[in-house]
């Protein structure tokens, strides 16, 4: 089964609109014309709307890193769904590890706010991954199992094309010490074992599972090139085109 490779850029909490918007126009020409590959990047909120007009012209999407699971309401500093939609966001990150170990996220708000981004016809990249503890104690099939189970009650065939998964290692995340390609093969097969238990086994080998956490030009091949690794989601080397540009090419273009 071959699925597109997607590569997607988690900016966090950084940059200024100025840079941003530069940013949004140097990935848009990096990423040219392939359309055998395809690329979204995720700025602040603040940021989305500069964003999308300089992606403007190009297939590159733009998606927001969180969001609120009520439509609206009295949540003073939050963002919905339906307000993502109505600036432009085409995807969601949801339950990025940072919102699951920094701001408590449970399983149950991730699966909420999985609902919520699909309701409101975007694509959702739901991010599951072990710590380092967890994995020490040899748990890390049993929490890929839990995250994975808590999505079961949202998750519809009818959702095909608008929800991938990045199996984030919270271990490798920000800290230039990367899954080796075996060990991210490995858990990327287990989260395809574990998709094909909810949504049956065609669907799961259809559903993109990129990988996150410590990507650099140097090993982007190499992560590329396993079976179940079908895009990668960068974070701190996706701020600079200097190193998102040569990881976007290590996709195939068509
Ligand atoms: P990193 O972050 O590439 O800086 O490790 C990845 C992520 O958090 O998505």
């Amino acid at each position: 089964m071959s699925r597109m490779p997607i590569i997607a850029g988690n900016w966090k909490m950084h940059l200024t609109r100025r840079r941003a918007a530069a940013l949004a126009r140097a990935v848009a020409a990096a990423q040219g014309q392939a359309d055998g590959r395809r690329c979204v990047v995720f700025p602040a909120f603040v940021h989305l709307e500069i964003v999308r007009r300089n992606l403007k012209g190009s297939n590159v999407q733009v998606g927001a890193q969180n969001c609120h699971e009520m439509k609206e309401g009295a949540f003073t500093g939050e963002i919905s769904a339906p307000m993502l939609r109505d600036m432009g966001a085409q995807q969601v990150l949801v339950g990025h590890s940072e919102r699951r170990h920094v701001f408590g996220e449970t399983d149950a708000r991730v699966a909420a706010k999985l609902a919520a981004v699909l309701a409101n016809r975007m694509a959702a990249m739901v991010c599951v991954g072990e710590t380092l503890e967890e994995r020490e104690s040899e748990r890390t099939l049993e929490v890929l199992q839990r995250q994975i189970q808590a999505l079961a009650g949202v998750l519809r065939a009818e959702h095909h094309g608008r929800f991938s998964v990045a199996y984030e290692p919270v271990w490798a995340i920000g800290t230039g010490r990367t899954a080796t390609p075996r060990v991210a093969q490995e858990a990327h097969a287990a989260v395809r074992r574990l998709l094909a238990g909810i949504l049956g086994a065609e669907m799961a080998a259809r559903t993109p599972v990129l990988y996150g956490g410590s990507v650099k030009p140097g090993n982007a091949d190499e992560l590329l090139g396993q079976p179940d690794v079908d895009g990668l989601l960068v974070g701190g080397a996706s701020l600079d085109i200097e190193s998102f540009g040569p990881i976007l090419a290590a996709a195939p273009s068509a």
